[in-house]
């Protein structure tokens, strides 16, 4: 009986270690947990993109500006800057490209279906801004046709590659690509029939520069586009930080500087709201 006892203990000691050791390397980050299916990438990737001149270093103290506030006590998945009561998300890196690409995507998110509800007409000027990789931006690049033209802005040149060598692939010709920077997506100003963000507008590191830009952008008339994750829905499989809810958008996109109406908001697809603003055509009164 002795000697299995003593192996007993002996694998009691061992598997307390074991479990000692895992639990350090957990609680160190130096050990993943791998994020569940359906959560986006984002949010447990670095983001690629540099660190922004007037976001404050670790070791600084939180730098409040007017518009924007640095929080240390934030969501893991955000920046820690804040605009208009909302945490500023992370920016997707280009390694979460094939998250983007991932072929349930048109299950879960009904992309087909969403460019249709844009009322795209051949011959538009669409600007696809956060364009990724392009899952979108083809799609409506086929939509507009020859005569129409899909201007493809990121601000991360590795997804324009990814996406310069698909159009090649897949002989899309009427797209052209543009490396915008976190404050503009360099445009000109009134050229743009309807600008669209697929998730990409609360990821903007300067939202209120970046609408002040592409407000100008649009032609009188032209429309803007934003399909953010439903925050009012908890049943979104998507984190806090990369949802929106639509009252927020109203509240950021109806600024007075920006000289946007709210159009419409349509709710048929599965997981995301796609809320519509409007230049307004000046009449001759004004
Ligand atoms: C989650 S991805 C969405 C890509 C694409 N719209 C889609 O749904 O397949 C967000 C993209 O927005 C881009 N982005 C973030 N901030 C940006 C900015 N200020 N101007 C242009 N692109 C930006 C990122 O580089 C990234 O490629």
């Amino acid at each position: 009986m002795a000697p299995r006892r003593s192996s007993f203990h002996l694998c009691c000691v061992f598997c307390a270690l074991l479990s000692g050791v895992l639990w350090l390397l957990l609680a160190q980050g130096w050990v993943n947990v791998p994020a569940s299916a359906q959560d986006k990438p984002a949010v447990v990737e670095k983001p690629a993109v540099e660190k922004s001149k007037e976001e404050p270093e670790e070791s600084d103290p939180p730098k409040d500006t007017k518009r924007y506030q640095y929080r240390r006590d934030h969501d893991l998945n955000g920046t820690g800057k804040f605009y208009m009561g909302r945490e500023i998300a992370q920016v997707m890196s280009f390694h979460g490209a094939p998250w983007l690409e991932r072929p349930e995507r048109e299950e879960e998110e009904r992309l087909s279906a969403l460019v249709k509800l844009l009322k795209l007409k051949p011959g538009m000027v669409v600007a696809d801004v956060g364009a990724g990789s392009g899952v979108i931006t083809i799609l409506m690049a086929r939509e507009i046709g020859d005569d129409g033209k899909v201007m493809a802005i990121d601000i991360q040149k590795e997804m324009l590659q990814l996406l310069g060598e698909k159009l090649s692939r897949v002989g899309v010709k009427n797209v052209e690509l543009v490396l915008g920077t976190e404050k503009s997506p360099k445009l000109e100003p009134a050229s743009i029939d309807l600008a669209i963000m697929v998730d990409v507008y609360h990821e903007f590191r300067f939202p209120f520069e970046m609408m002040e830009e592409l407000s100008k952008t649009l032609k009188p008339g032209g429309r803007v586009a934003f399909v953010e994750y439903r925050r009012e829905d908890p049943d979104v499989p998507i984190k806090l930080v990369h949802k929106m809810s639509e009252a927020q958008v109203k509240k950021e996109i109806t600024q007075p500087e920006f000289g946007l109406k709210w159009k419409e908001t349509i709710t048929d697809l599965p997981r995301q709201h796609i809320v519509v603003f409007e230049r307004p055509v000046k009449t001759d009164k004004e």
